[in-house]
Formats: C-alpha cells, structure tokens, sequence
C-alpha cells in the first residue's frame, strides 16, 4: 500500500554538493517527491523535531548540527516508503552501512550522516506536520 514518508538531506550532505545525488538515488529507488523545500532551522527548532532524543548524550551536538546550515526537508511515497528508505539510506552510523546505499557513499560519521528518514508510522505523520502545511503536499 503507499505510503508516505519523511526524509531530511542533512547541512554535511547540502554543504558537501550531494543534493542531487541524494535525490537522484532517492527517485531511482522509485520514490515520488511529494513535498519538498530548502530550509534553515534554529537550535529550537531542531530540538523540536527531535524532541525524542531530548534525554540522550548526543541530543545537544545533534541539534547544533542540524541548526548549522541549509537542509533539504522533503516527503516522499511509495509502496512501504518508511521501511524501504531506512533499507536505502543504510545503517545510522556509516561505517556500518551496505554498500550502495546512502549513508556508505554520502555520510562521514553517526553525527554527520547526510539523511534522515522517518522510523514509524506515528513519527512520519509528526515530522510531516512539523515542516509542511497540508496544501504543499502535492
Ligand atoms: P537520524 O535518523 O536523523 O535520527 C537521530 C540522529 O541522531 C541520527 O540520525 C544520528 O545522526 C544521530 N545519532 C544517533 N546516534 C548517535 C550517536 N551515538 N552519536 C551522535 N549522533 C547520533
């Protein structure tokens, strides 16, 4: 059934010239892009949308990096868009991640890894909200 999505191509990935590699892998992988802006974010904004890690030791080096610089928040679909881009984006921390995918050819390290994909149902549908309005979903 399709599904929607949230993804973020992090300031390392922007500030690096990876956009549209990212995007071109991303789209390859037969997602549609239904949603999708060049933003900023404040320290507080970052901290809202990740508001789950507010307890763990890298929650404050985390949101200082994804307040440094200019990202590329997006909404995608496809049939079982949640699971199969996590599978696309590759493990958390680089090192670990399979070859092709995302984080193996883009990320530099756990902190620096160039995408964010949403985890769940209920945390798509927070994350969609917290950077789109229901009308720029096209
Ligand atoms: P993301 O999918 O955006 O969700 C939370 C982020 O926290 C994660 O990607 C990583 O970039 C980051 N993260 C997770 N674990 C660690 C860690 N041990 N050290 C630093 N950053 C981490």
């Amino acid at each position: 059934m399709s599904q929607r999505t949230f993804s973020i191509i992090k300031p390392d990935a922007v500030r690096k010239g990876y956009t549209g590699a990212i995007l071109a892998e991303i789209e390859k992988a037969g997602f549609k892009i239904v949603a999708i802006k060049k933003a900023s974010i404040s320290k507080a904004q970052a901290q809202g949308f990740y508001h789950v890690h507010a307890e763990r030791p890298f929650f404050g080096g985390l949101t200082d990096f994804m307040s440094s610089g200019p990202i590329f928040p997006m909404v995608l679909e496809k049939d079982n868009a949640i699971a199969d881009l996590r599978k696309l984006m590759g493990a958390t921390n680089p090192a670990n991640a399979e070859e092709g995918t995302i984080r193996k050819q883009f990320a530099a390290s756990i902190e620096e890894n160039a995408i964010h994909g949403s985890d769940a149902e209920d945390t798509a549908a927070f994350e969609i909200g917290y950077f789109f309005a229901g009308l720029e979903l096209i």
